[in-house]
């Protein structure tokens, strides 16, 4: 932090002062402090003033006054750096961070108020008396966390959480609900009923997926922009049906009495009742907006369509029985109905391997759009607790652009927040996949900590410093016993061969589980599914059988290449080889693979090894993924 730095005159780097007396005040330019009193303090040229709170005041051996200071931070000071214009710009955050100046660095009083949290900002801002500034939370720094001020006034709603019977969570980009699964496993283990109310993914196979094994969820399968749209438009519609006050409704219905012969005239159809409800353009018209899924008088559900609401919105009668229904089933969540909400926006256009990042704007950058939609909902939903997943170039991309927008916009909701990097492998998967979480919790939450590893696994990610600390670890001195980490032996070796082109997808086992993790994973019926490799084409097929079959082979063991320190080369004694059907063996693309220095192209994994993090598209041209023994790459059962 550029605070943690700060040295008004050269003096807090130094070994600690001796103080010889304390003070209760102390003046500087004629102006008399008193300890507790906030107070700009002169930074480096060119830099806004830091502010303080003096905690001390005391004369050194060598006859010098000095304060102690302990900072405040603004929001550009902290993680969310170039987002501060998201934060109120008279809110400052406490820190923990103190240190010792000269007395002459003071250079004039501030007022700062201490403000109690309020999940509620416009209450908030009414309680935020006279001054000049005012902190509601506290800031600190190795973790980068934002969190609630030890505060008997502030009440914590969820000690009592334990007593509330079933929680609500929406899942969000849930894919076939892995997230929401783990999440609500977890908090059973705290005594919470988590149930996932809403899942969200526009992609359709994962949605029927999802609504298999989670019959009791709203499965709504959309984007979630349109998610968003939808739900600003349900509260419309239950502020009109549900909420409003009797009187106005009557007069609505007065209204629909006087015109119904008018209706009926052009009605050729007559609408029998509505069964359901999206934002989007479901008759691909490109004529996006608020639809009702029709099903009409006499016709069976064939004849079900799409209506949108200007065609519709006469059919009172039937519009507030479906509202109705779907507001007592929370068919959608309501804002303050959705208690946590999880997920990872994607955010592709970070990723490493995409060479059209946009580096200087990237929320401007679709594909990282779904940030600001994920931001966007919790604004709009407001729930207690939110829990957000993403891998960890957002951290790294663009000074971890995206990262500090998260926590800023989370901040400016009033939120708490707190990062932590964790790696799967860490807890027991055969996986390494190391990705950030961010917790948000309201401040009359509490804010919840990460769990701490239960595996051995060596970190291979390499993290900026900046972030470092918010690796979820022990400390170097905490005595901890982590059980071996699971190998791909552990979880695969049980599994019977197959072939490249292998067609079945259901199957016995015909094999005895060893390990516990192979035990865990089966099926409760016994029977083996999706043991399916990616099929290779018949050129890549060729090239894997010439892999050996040992630890680290891949592309370098064919013949042709040399390998010189870590980079691979042409070997110019060796004509190049060629498959039957006449391409190189060696492709030019594995060569050049990040200049010629990997050895993932066709690389086959160990038994005793972590795997790399799984990716969707099984490809052996830029992945270590073939099996150790079989000439294929991983089946979708060894990758999950
Ligand atoms: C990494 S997966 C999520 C995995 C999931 N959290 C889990 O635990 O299994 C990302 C998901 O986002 C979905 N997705 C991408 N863009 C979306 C959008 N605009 N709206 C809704 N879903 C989207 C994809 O279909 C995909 O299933």
């Amino acid at each position: 932090s550029q605070l943690n730095n700060f040295s008004c005159s050269g003096s807090s780097e130094n070994a600690p002062l001796k103080a010889k007396f304390h003070y209760r005040e102390g003046s500087v330019d004629g102006v008399v402090y008193q300890l507790n009193d906030t107070a700009y303090v002169k930074a480096e040229d060119g830099k806004p003033d830091y502010i303080a709170r003096i905690v001390e005041f005391f004369e050194t051996s060598d006859n010098e006054p000095y304060f102690t200071a302990q900072w405040f931070y603004r929001a550009e000071d902290t993680v969310i750096k170039n987002h501060s214009g998201l934060v109120d710009n008279m809110r400052v955050f406490i820190s923990d961070v103190k240190d010792d100046n000269p007395l002459d660095c003071i250079l004039r009083k501030v007022n700062i108020a201490q403000v109690l949290p309020n999940v509620d900002l416009a209450e908030k801002r009414k309680e935020i008396p006279s001054c000049d500034l005012y902190y509601d939370m506290k800031y600190t720094v190795p973790y980068l966390t934002f969190s609630n001020i030890d505060n008997e006034n502030v009440k914590i709603e969820s000690e009592n959480n334990a007593e509330k019977s079933d929680w609500s969570l929406l899942d969000l980009y849930s894919g076939c609900g892995a997230m929401s699964t783990g999440l609500c496993f977890g908090a059973s283990i705290s005594g919470i009923k988590l149930v996932t109310r809403w899942a969200v993914d526009m992609n359709k196979y994962a949605c029927e997926s999802l609504k298999l094994n989670h019959p009791e969820t709203q499965v709504r399968n959309e984007a979630a922009e349109d998610f968003l749209n939808l739900l600003k438009e349900w509260e419309k519609l239950c502020n009109e049906f549900i909420f409003k006050p009797l009187e106005s409704a009557a007069s609505d219905e007065k209204a629909d009495d006087e015109e119904p012969e008018t209706q009926s005239d052009f009605e050729e159809f007559e609408v029998e009742r509505f069964i359901s409800v999206c934002y989007g353009d479901p008759n691909e018209q490109k004529k996006p907006g608020l639809y009702f899924k029709v099903q009409w008088k006499g016709y069976d559900s064939n004849y079900d369509t799409w209506e949108p609401i200007e065609g519709v919105s006469e059919c009172k009668d039937a519009m507030r029985d479906f509202v109705t229904k779907g507001y007592k089933e929370k068919l959608l969540p309501l804002p303050g109905q959705a208690d946590f909400i999880c997920g990872g926006p994607p955010c592709q256009g970070v990723s490493g391997y995409n060479r059209f990042r946009n580096q200087k704007a990237p929320l401007e950058d679709v594909k990282n759009k779904q940030l600001i939609v994920y931001m966007d909902i919790i604004d709009f939903l407001k729930p207690k607790y939110v829990l957000m997943e993403n891998v960890v170039d957002i951290l790294k991309f663009a000074g971890g652009f995206l990262g500090r927008y998260a926590v800023g916009r989370l901040v400016s909701m009033n939120y708490q927040t707190r990062m932590g990097m964790m790696a799967a492998g860490s807890f027991g998967l055969p996986q390494f996949r190391m990705r950030v979480f961010l917790w948000g919790a309201l401040p009359n939450q509490n804010l919840p900590a990460y769990p701490l590893p239960t595996h051995e696994v060596v970190s291979r990610a390499v993290i900026p410093t900046e972030f470092e600390e918010i690796t979820v670890a022990y400390a170097a001195n905490e005595n901890c016993k982590l059980a071996n980490a699971v190998y791909l032996k552990d979880a695969i070796k049980d599994l019977p061969a197959v072939n490249n082109d292998e067609s079945q997808d259901e199957r016995n086992y015909g094999t005895t589980p060893i390990t516990d993790f192979q035990k865990y994973i089966r099926a409760p019926s016994g029977k083996l599914y999706d043991h399916l490799p990616y099929k290779l084409n018949k050129d890549d097929y060729e090239r894997v059988c010439k892999i050996p079959k040992t630890k680290g082979a891949n592309f370098r063991d064919l013949p042709g290449v040399i390998v010189k320190g870590r980079k691979v080369e042409w070997d110019p004694a060796v004509e190049r080889v060629l498959l039957t059907s006449g391409k190189p063996l060696i492709p030019d693309y594995a060569m050049s693979f990040v200049r010629g220095t990997s050895t993932k192209p066709f690389g086959r994994l160990w038994w005793d090894e972590i795997v790399s993090t799984v990716v969707t598209r099984p490809e052996p041209h830029n992945q270590a993924l073939l099996h150790p023994l079989q000439d294929r790459v991983l089946t979708i059962r060894e990758n999950a």
